[in-house]
Order: structure tokens, then C-alpha cells, then sequence
């Protein structure tokens, strides 16, 4: 069948009146994955929601064509956001296929660099603050209050709306709702999203039942499990490397009404499940999405899947956008030879053994 795009296949759970423009870029529809080396090694039917698939290589793309549309409906000519890189590439993506300009607040030096690039390429106007994210998106709610332009941060309803589609499309692929949901939490727009979009689905009677949701916040970013803002989160996942989530009341809502839980993982934990994907299951995904992964590795020690659930990780971005970290986290460049066979069948026993 032929996949219309995001706004048009879901339409009778979206926002959409005659008057919303159906842009699209194809975002939406990504595989779920089955993990059969995890599943194996810890007893669980676990499936991976490949969010990397989507048109920019992020989740971001469903929740932008939404805001995106309904901006160019109620006439702006511009949006803005604060972002870890992620929510700048699908909004100047989509500013460009919708004739709109595009404002971009990132925090200098801690977003990765192929998220940079997507952003100016796309003919963002890209502006990097001496600050984090966290400071970014005020500055970003204070000049839109301020001013006509769009804010297309998660706070903006229409992001949340796009985003729900993901829980939609893992229970038409599973052909149920999981027993779990996993996902990695930063802003906690994606959680709160997919929560939404599980109870809609529930609710209209396409699925039979709803999942726990386990979120997953960086050690140094742990806001949500602590319980108060942190005010210089750390984390090498960038993505999610925020102190004060937009969607707090949102994240913990999702926990608390699906019998979840809001947990935290080390920097370690999240790149030991970063490579483990990659090299048993062959998924590359960045190092923000492997916490949903790193979140559930850890739950099962503690005991806490019953054998043979079915858990949903979410992998909220291709590992493509953050090239450094991988040379960095295998520490290998590749072994520089001359181009001869005997030089290369030497390296080839070198490495191999
Ligand atoms: N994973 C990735 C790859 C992300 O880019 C983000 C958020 C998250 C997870 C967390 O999702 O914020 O909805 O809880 N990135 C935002 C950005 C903040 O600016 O791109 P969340």
C-alpha cells in the first residue's frame, strides 16, 4: 500500500482541518526491529522502534510536520526553537519544505556535529548560545511571546500531537501494545507523546491493552528522578543532556498512570548499550537513544521483567548523527596500509588476531 505520509495516514487522531497543509517528507512508518541476540540473552521478546529511519534521522520529524503545518495554516512565516541539535534539523527540514524561515538556538559546543550540519544545510539561520539548552528554550519562549514567530519546541501542543503516531504504529506492528515501552527521556515531550498516543489507541479500541512506561534520564541530567532542576546536567548523550524538562509534569504523569517508572543511566551504561547494538544486533542509533536499551539492561538485573515480555525500546536517533562519538567509543581508526595485497592480508591477521 502506498504510505501517504504522516499527517495523511493518521489524520482521524490528528488536528487536521481543510485548511492544513498535508506537507510531508515520508516521516513516520520506521521498522520495528526485532533484537534477537538481547531477547535471547535476557529472556524477553525485545523489538526496537527505529526512530532513526525518519526523513532527518530523528523522532523529531513527526512532531515538526504537525507544528509545521499548523504554523504555515495560521499564516507564520517563521518558527524558532531551542534544541540538542534533533528538533533544529527536522524544524529547518521542514521550514524549507513548507517555504517558512527557520530561527535555531543551540547550546555552543554540545550538539553533535551532524546535527549542525543538517541544520545550516537546510538553510536554518543557526545561532549557538554560551549556555545550555535549558537557558536556550527560555530564551526561545521569551522572543515568541514576544514576537510572530512560531515556537516549535514540544510545548507547543501540535508536537506532541505528530509524535503519539509512533505508539500507534508499535501496536499495528506488534499487533498489540507491548507489556513495556522503553525510551529515553531529555525535555520528556516524546514520553508524554507516546503515553497519549497509547491511551487514544486504547481508547478507540484498537488495542486490548496499555504498556508500563520506563523512561530513562542521563545520570548527569537526572532531573525528574531527583526530583528538582539540575543546573549544569552533564551527559555524553547531548541530546538529552537538559536539567530542567519542559514536560516534567507530562514524564511523571506517563510513569504514575501506566505503573512505569522515571529511572536514570550512567554515561557508561548508555555506551556499553550504544555498541552493544551495534555490533550484535547491527541497529546504529546515537548514544541518547541506546538509554532506552542501557534503561532496560539495568532493570532486568534488578529483576523487574517477568520472562518472555514484550519490551519496546525506543531509538529516538540515528547513530549517523554523531560520528565522533563512535570513532571515540570503539577508540579504532582504521589501520592505514599500502595498497598492496600482502599489506593488506598482513593488517587483515593483525586485527584478527
Ligand atoms: N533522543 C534523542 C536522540 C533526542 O534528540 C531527544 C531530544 C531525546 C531522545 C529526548 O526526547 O526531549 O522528548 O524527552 N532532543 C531534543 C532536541 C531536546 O532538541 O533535539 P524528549
Amino acid at each position: 500500500m502506498k504510505y501517504e505520509g504522516l499527517l495523511q495516514t493518521h489524520k482521524e487522531f490528528l488536528p487536521i482541518t481543510e485548511d492544513t497543509p498535508m506537507i510531508t517528507l515520508h516521516e513516520g512508518n520506521t521498522p520495528l526491529i526485532r533484537a534477537d541476540q538481547l531477547s535471547k540473552e535476557l529472556n524477553l521478546n525485545i523489538y526496537l522502534k527505529y526512530e532513526g529511519l525518519n526523513p532527518t534521522g530523528s523522532f523529531k520529524d513527526r512532531g515538526m510536520v504537525m507544528a509545521v503545518a499548523k504554523a504555515k495554516e495560521e499564516g507564520s512565516q517563521t518558527i524558532m526553537c531551542a534544541s540538542t541539535g534533533n528538533t533544529s534539523a527536522a524544524a529547518a527540514a521542514y521550514a524549507a519544505r513548507a517555504g517558512l524561515n527557520c530561527i535555531v538556538i543551540i547550546p555552543n559546543n554540545n550538539i553533535a556535529l551532524g546535527k549542525l550540519a543538517q541544520a545550516i544545510i537546510y538553510g536554518a539561520k543557526v545561532i549557538a548560545i554560551e549556555g545550555n539548552f535549558d537557558r536556550a528554550l527560555e530564551i526561545v519562549r521569551e522572543i515568541t511571546a514576544k514576537h510572530p514567530i512560531t515556537l516549535v519546541n514540544s510545548v507547543n501542543p501540535y508536537r506532541i500531537e505528530g509524535q503519539k503516531t509512533a505508539a500507534f504504529e508499535v501496536c499495528e506492528q506488534l499487533e498489540k501494545a507491548p507489556d513495556v515501552l522503553a525510551i529515553p527521556v531529555g525535555n520528556a515531550g516524546n514520553i508524554t507523546a507516546y503515553w497519549k498516543g497509547f491511551k487514544e489507541y486504547y481508547d478507540k479500541g484498537k488495542s486490548n491493552s496499555l504498556p508500563k512506561m520506563v523512561g530513562f534520564e542521563a545520570e548527569g541530567s537526572m532531573a525528574i528522578v531527583k526530583g528538582e532542576p539540575i543546573k549544569d546536567p552533564e551527559t555524553i548523550a547531548t541530546a538529552i543532556r537538559i536539567g530542567n524538562p519542559a514536560s516534567w509534569d507530562g514524564a511523571v504523569n506517563a510513569a504514575k498512570e501506566s505503573e512505569g517508572q522515571i529511572n536514570f543511566v550512567t554515561d557508561d551504561e548508555i555506551l556499553n548499550a550504544y555498541k552493544q547494538l551495534a555490533n550484535k544486533e547491527g541497529v546504529f542509533c546515537e548514544p541518547a537513544s541506546a538509554a532506552s536499551v542501557a534503561g532496560v539492561m539495568k532493570l532486568h538485573k534488578q529483576g523487574y521483567f517477568s520472562n518472555d515480555e514484550t519490551v519496546v525500546c525506543v531509538l529516538t536517533g540515528n547513530g549517523l548523527k554523531d560520528p565522533n562519538n563512535a570513532i571515540d567509543s570503539v577508540k579504532a581508526d582504521p589501520l592505514v596500509v599500502n595498497d598492496s595485497e600482502e599489506a593488506v592480508m598482513e593488517a587483515i591477521s593483525k586485527l584478527t588476531n
